[in-house]
């Protein structure tokens, strides 16, 4: 879709459905596990569930729009459009770098079921994931990192891979395709979670792959058939009907980070904050160039686990959840998951609230004595 409107437009319209006069504006969902069969065996017609559904493919018109791609594939998770992917790029013998400082279940796939049939695994920082993509047949970069919101310069990162026939696979999740179209960058292929700003409310798990290349997604689709890592249908809905909303909420969320990130940075409880937006972040400069908005997470770290689980405690919004994307404020500390982390970091993902209340709720929560 063209880049002339803006994200509440660019969402409202991936969203529509056909304008049949006397048919409802909005979809329903399919929910059939088979279809019937026509005595012309050869017609491209649905015929079974694992294999296609309608309201996957209304769902994966809307996605392609949005990052800006020819196809888009739905999977059951986050995790499985990345293993998937996976699957089909790695290939015994090659060598797969993946982010070192990235979402950890992505390097814990790599480590448990890619290294024993022979991929080479290289774990890669953000910092010199460049450096390293010249000796790769398989990148996978994320961009900004869950949880150090590092930056990686796709632009620079697609020229190095392409100079050597490397695929280049980047992970949207933190910034969605309202924040950053990696595959304008260069990237051959997106993934991400649409657990998180894209759908938003914190019931549904969801994920997808975008890209532009038929024989790759062609791959990927029967990658999908045969290890059926599919969505449901109903989640697919749940999916489309929330996406239409994103460009609102995301808005509203990047607004929130931006507020609070500035707020974060001269209090006195707090050791350190990054977040890509701020203009004295590292991130920033590689951020301003190749993101139309630098997203709903911020990064703090304080004293200690205690003064974390003190500032959820005292809040009358935050509340202390994993995941993020959600309407409701949520804050993670990642240590508890594994992240090489200090104890006092934790990853706040802003919701919907108003800027102000969040505002002086968290300066609250953070001035107040100890209980
Ligand atoms: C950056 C990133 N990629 C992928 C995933 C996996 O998504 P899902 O939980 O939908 O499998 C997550 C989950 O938090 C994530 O943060």
């Amino acid at each position: 879709m063209t880049n002339r409107y803006g994200d509440s437009t660019r969402s409202v319209k991936a969203v529509n459905s056909r304008a049949i006069p006397g048919q409802p504006v909005v979809s329903a969902p399919v929910l059939a596990s088979t279809y019937h069969l026509s005595t012309d065996e050869a017609a491209d017609l649905d015929t079974y569930g694992r294999s296609a559904n309608p309201t996957w493919r209304h769902l994966e018109s809307a996605l392609a729009q949005l990052e800006g791609a020819d196809s888009a594939l739905v999977f059951g998770s986050g995790m499985a459009a990345i293993s998937a992917v996976l699957r089909v790029l790695a290939k015994p013998g090659s060598v797969l770098v993946v982010p070192a400082d990235g979402y950890y279940q992505v390097r814990r796939y790599a480590a448990e079921y890619l290294v024993p049939i022979g991929v080479t695994v290289i774990e890669a920082g953000s910092t010199d994931i460049c450096d390293v993509a010249g000796s790769a047949d398989v990148v996978l970069a994320e961009t900004p990192t869950n949880p150090g919101l590092n930056v990686v310069d796709l632009h620079r990162l697609a020229t190095i891979c392409h100079g050597r026939g490397a695929s280049l696979v980047v992970d949207n999740t933190s910034a969605t395709p309202l924040g950053q179209q990696p595959l304008s960058l260069g990237a051959d292929l997106v993934v991400a979670s649409a657990t998180k700003a894209l759908s938003g409310h914190s019931d549904v798990l969801a994920g997808y792959v975008a890209g532009s290349q038929p024989e790759l997604i062609a791959a990927l689709e029967r990658e999908r058939l045969l290890a059926g890592a599919i969505l449901g249908a109903f989640d697919a809905w749940l999916v489309l009907r929330s996406l239409g909303s994103a460009g609102l909420r995301f808005e509203r969320q990047c607004r929130n980070a931006q507020a609070l990130a500035t707020m974060l940075r001269d209090h006195p409880a707090v050791r350190a904050v990054r977040y890509p937006g701020l203009s004295d972040d590292p991130a920033y400069p590689v951020a301003a160039a190749q993101m139309r908005r630098f997203g709903g997470l911020v990064s703090v770290e304080l004293a200690d686990a205690a003064a974390v689980h003190a500032l959820v405690e005292r809040s009358e919004l935050l509340i202390a959840a994993t995941s993020f994307g959600g309407i409701h404020t949520s804050v993670d500390r990642r240590a508890r998951w594994g992240d090489p982390v200090s104890d006092g970091f934790a990853r706040i993902a802003l919701g919907i609230e108003d800027t102000d209340d969040l505002l002086a709720d968290v300066e609250r929560a953070l001035e107040a004595p100890a209980p």
